[in-house]
């Protein structure tokens, strides 16, 4: 007992001689970087423990009380300095530094900095913490800043500001405590999942570990197929249209009569959506039936494309479709009237230049020709991380994706682990399972949402149930790389309403791809009682 005293109370000495480089007030406003090529400090503000921190852009926002102190420094870096462009780019700096850098990542073509996840994420975990606006200021569904052939932004946004932020944050970050950055962490969903992905095919230096959900990384499908998904139903005066009431109210249900105790629970939400298979007749209007309560002919073939695997007349895979499960959601997803606006803008404004372009015009050579132009290098899909996770960089990959996205089919996150790991098989002795793992969350919406356990560490989620590896991705990111040992599971929360404020609603294991989460028996609102299997 005494012994392990010791050593516990050794153990603490050394964490806190290890965690001495810190900042202060003062080190902040004297804090004036030597040259850095293109980079320039435009302000530096401290903010006390407990200090209001109220800041916000066009794309991300934060205003809370109760942070560690930090110093705020915004930098403006060049990206392309023929052109004049540059991106706006901060730092956030905490006083009890961790030793580590964050880099977090974006949403949708969403041109600011992510100050909801600096705050909310890099700095009560003690991150250096660095985002960018990716080149440009918009909001998340809004692209016409890329045309017409604004070439520098979509480049931009595509790969080039992350990677000048992670070199300018690196040297600001070093600079300003004087010591070196012990590791390199990234976290992103979405565009940020992309991002992310495109950092480590690229400069694999970049970082040590990256956490990765739904990465829009396959733009150049992912856009034809979110306007399939379009052209499916609308417009909403089409016979083949179904409005929220109806996905809400009667093909939901019906979903979940016919597949929610596939998995021994009955609580609203489908652990393996793949496991079922939906058949849409069931809802079939009887003659004189109210409209509003059954399915025509046309609508149930509308739901046979929606949850289909997307291909080409030539059976070319293009893109994965819905899974069952996420039908509250897929209203405001691609299926709505009006539709998530995201996708015709890249039509307009980054592949096809024609800003009178609406998803009538479109049609499957698109897939052909964005594949060949792949607009600011955008796609992410190399399947070599070789450079990345093998010797001696032993970078890895954690990667989450819902189950009930209702934005990116999570058949593309299934497929794009599937064709690293084929490549890995194929090309080196590694095991994928030693440097990328693919985590499912069953109900869980584009990023974060839904009926499911969608608070684990993830940006736009709200706070994890604890900053311990058992319940965050990104602390389980951080033991993973720094002593080994590989996360099995990772237990998410579902808060009350999804407020913190309001308690805990229950607990879930997410599993590793391809185990699933299984019902063991118990209190089903508490993570013990289920296993991965
Ligand atoms: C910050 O606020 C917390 C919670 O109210 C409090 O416990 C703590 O003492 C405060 N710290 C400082 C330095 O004000
Ligand atoms: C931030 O919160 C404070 C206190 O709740 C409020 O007074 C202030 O208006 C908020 N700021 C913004 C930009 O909404
Ligand atoms: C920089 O911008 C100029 C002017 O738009 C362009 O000609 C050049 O190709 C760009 N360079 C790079 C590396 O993107
Ligand atoms: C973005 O907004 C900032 C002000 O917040 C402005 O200084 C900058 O010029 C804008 N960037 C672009 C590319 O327009
Ligand atoms: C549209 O403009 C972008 C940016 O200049 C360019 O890369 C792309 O090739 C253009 N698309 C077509 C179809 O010409
Ligand atoms: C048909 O069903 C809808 C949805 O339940 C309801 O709002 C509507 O009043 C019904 N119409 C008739 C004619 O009963
Ligand atoms: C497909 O769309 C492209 C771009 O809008 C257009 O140039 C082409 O003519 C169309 N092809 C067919 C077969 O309609
Ligand atoms: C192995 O690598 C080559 C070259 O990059 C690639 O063409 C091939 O598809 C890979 N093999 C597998 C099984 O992925």
């Amino acid at each position: 007992m005494a012994l392990l005293l010791l050593a516990l109370l050794a153990h603490i000495a050394l964490g806190l001689a290890a965690t001495a480089a810190r900042g202060s007030r003062s080190t902040c406003l004297k804090f004036s970087p030597s040259h850095i090529p293109g980079v320039s400090v435009t302000a530096k503000t401290y903010f006390p423990t407990n200090a209001t921190v109220d800041i916000s852009n066009i794309f991300s926002s934060i205003n809370t009380t109760g942070l560690p102190a930090f110093c705020r420094v915004e930098l403006v870096i060049v990206t392309n300095a023929t052109a004049g462009s540059f991106a706006i780019t901060e730092a956030w700096l905490p006083d009890e530094w961790n030793e580590r850098m964050l880099t977090i990542g974006n949403g949708g073509f969403g041109g600011g900095v992510a100050v909801s996840d600096l705050g909310g994420t890099a700095i009560p975990q003690g991150f250096a913490g660095v985002s960018t606006n990716t080149g440009h200021n918009s909001s998340a569904v809004d692209g016409t800043w890329a045309g017409p052939h604004n070439d520098n932004a979509i480049v931009d946004w595509g790969w080039r500001a992350v990677h000048l932020s992670v070199l300018a944050g690196k040297e600001i970050t070093e600079q300003y405590y004087r010591r070196s950055i012990k590791k390199s962490y990234y976290l992103g969903c979405s565009t940020g999942g992309r991002q992310g992905l495109k950092e480590i095919q690229l400069f694999p230096e970049s970082f040590d570990g990256i956490v990765v959900g739904s990465p829009a990384n396959w733009m150049t499908h992912l856009q034809p197929w979110s306007i399939h998904m379009n052209l499916n139903v609308l417009p909403a005066t089409s016979p083949n249209f179904m409005t929220r009431d109806m996905w809400v109210n009667v093909i939901g249900p019906e979903v979940m009569r016919q597949c929610d105790e596939l998995d021994g629970l009955k609580d609203g939400i489908i652990n393996d959506p793949r496991a079922c298979s939906f058949r849409p007749e069931t809802l079939t209007c009887r003659p004189g039936q109210n409209t509003s309560t059954c399915l025509s002919a046309n609508q149930i073939n509308a739901l046979h494309r929606i949850y289909a695997d997307y291909y080409e007349a030539d059976q070319t895979y293009v893109f994965g479709g819905y899974f069952p499960g996420g039908e509250n959601a897929f209203f405001n997803g691609l299926v709505g009237s009006p539709p998530f606006a995201l996708p015709a803008d890249w039509f307009r404004f980054f592949l096809l230049n024609d800003t009178q372009w609406t998803m009538e015009d479109y049609n499957a050579t698109d897939i052909t020709l964005g594949d060949e132009i792949n607009p600011g290098q955008s796609n992410a899909i190399d399947p070599d991380l070789t450079a990345f996770v093998a010797p001696p960089r032993n970078g890895k990959v954690l990667h989450y994706v819902g189950w009930a996205d209702q934005l990116i089919s999570p058949g593309n996150s299934i497929h794009y682990y599937e064709t690293v790991h084929e490549f890995t098989l194929g090309n080196s002795t590694l095991d994928i399972d030693d440097f990328y793992r693919l985590f499912t969350v069953p109900g869980m919406n584009h990023c974060a949402g839904g009926q499911a356990a969608n608070a684990f560490g993830g940006v736009s989620q709200p706070r994890p149930l604890s900053f311990d590896p058992e319940h965050n991705i990104l602390a389980a990111m951080v033991q993973w790389v720094e002593e080994g040992i590989a996360p099995s599971t990772v237990i998410g929360v579902k808060y009350k309403n999804d407020d913190v404020a309001e308690g805990v609603q229950f607990t879930r294991p997410l599993c590793k791809y391809p185990s699933t989460v299984r019902f063991k028996g118990g209190d089903p609102n508490s993570a013990a009682s289920f296993t991965c299997a």
